[in-house]
């Protein structure tokens, strides 16, 4: 059994960019519980980060979106935003290639997923990279699903993946952490940018750390737009790593409404390897 950990966390990309404006104690609190997973993740032995994120627009646009895709790169790069907004220096993120091909053949026994070669990461992966391996000496194994566009798949696709996540990364002899990010509400490009729907926001969490099956996949897009804003479909990120994770229960390590960061910040670890399968 390879999973050695698996979480979830925020991607807004003022955490970097207008970071410091944020309430010092908040702000304190979230990059400890970053730094939490940091040191979780790294005493965990993880030898790759398998990162779901849902990227927006920065490589699959509308001429052909691919509902789910694997990264397969030599090396990525990013940020592909502006560094000296996103406060965050653009650099080339190593990978493992021969460790994809893997995941991809064994996730397509299950689910039909796309592949990239390339892959330039934008605030998605960036942003909790910044914080969860910043010397970037972990390769990444990139996945997205399309969470920006409609016709987006229905949730309990997201389950499906997240299974076929697991029994891949199961099936991988490497010591492999699982992220998901992004998810809670947000309005991002509306006049309602800086919204935050705090009690639907922490509903969501406790069902994700509770993994409850039915009640997350009885989400629906327009009950998910209307409580969370669009940015809210990336709870299918989430919900993957619940479904990966099934077997335990998860721990909140922060959950905070930051207004100047548009969204609720949470850290949530879903799994951590038992006791006995620790090597
Ligand atoms: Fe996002």
């Amino acid at each position: 059994m390879s999973l050695v950990y698996a979480g979830t966390c925020c991607h807004s990309p003022a955490i970097t960019s207008r970071g410091e404006m944020a309430d010092p104690q908040l702000r304190r609190q979230l990059l400890e519980a970053f730094d939490r997973q940091r040191r979780t993740i790294e005493g965990a032995g993880a030898e790759a980060i398998v990162m779901v994120s849902s990227e927006h627009f920065a490589n699959f646009f509308m001429d052909n979106m691919p509902t789910f895709s694997i990264g397969i790169a030599d090396e990525y790069y990013g940020p592909i935003e502006d560094p000296n907004w996103l406060k965050i220096p653009r650099t080339t993120i190593p990978a493992n290639p021969d460790l994809s091909l893997r995941l991809i053949n064994q996730v397509m026994q299950s689910v039909d997923v796309c592949f990239a070669q390339e892959w330039k990461f934008d605030h998605g992966m960036s942003v909790p990279l910044h914080f969860l391996t910043p010397q970037y000496k972990i390769p990444i194994i990139p996945v997205n699903i399309n969470c920006q566009s409609k016709p987006m798949s229905p949730l309990h696709r997201s389950w499906a993946l997240g299974l076929a996540l697991r029994e891949a990364i199961n099936s991988a002899p490497e010591k492999i952490a699982l992220i998901g990010t992004g998810g809670t509400s947000h309005w991002p490009c509306t006049p309602d940018s800086g919204k935050i729907n705090e009690a639907w926001d922490r509903t969501l969490i406790d069902h994700l750390i509770n993994k409850r099956k039915d009640a997350l996949l009885a989400y629906t897009d327009e009950d998910t737009y209307r409580e969370g804003g669009g940015g809210a479909f990336e709870i299918r990120t989430s919900v993957c790593i619940a479904a990966a994770t099934e077997e335990q229960t998860g721990e909140v390590w922060f959950c905070e409404p930051i207004p100047i960061y548009a969204t609720t910040c949470s850290i949530l670890s879903l799994y951590q390897q038992p006791l006995d399968l620790l090597t």
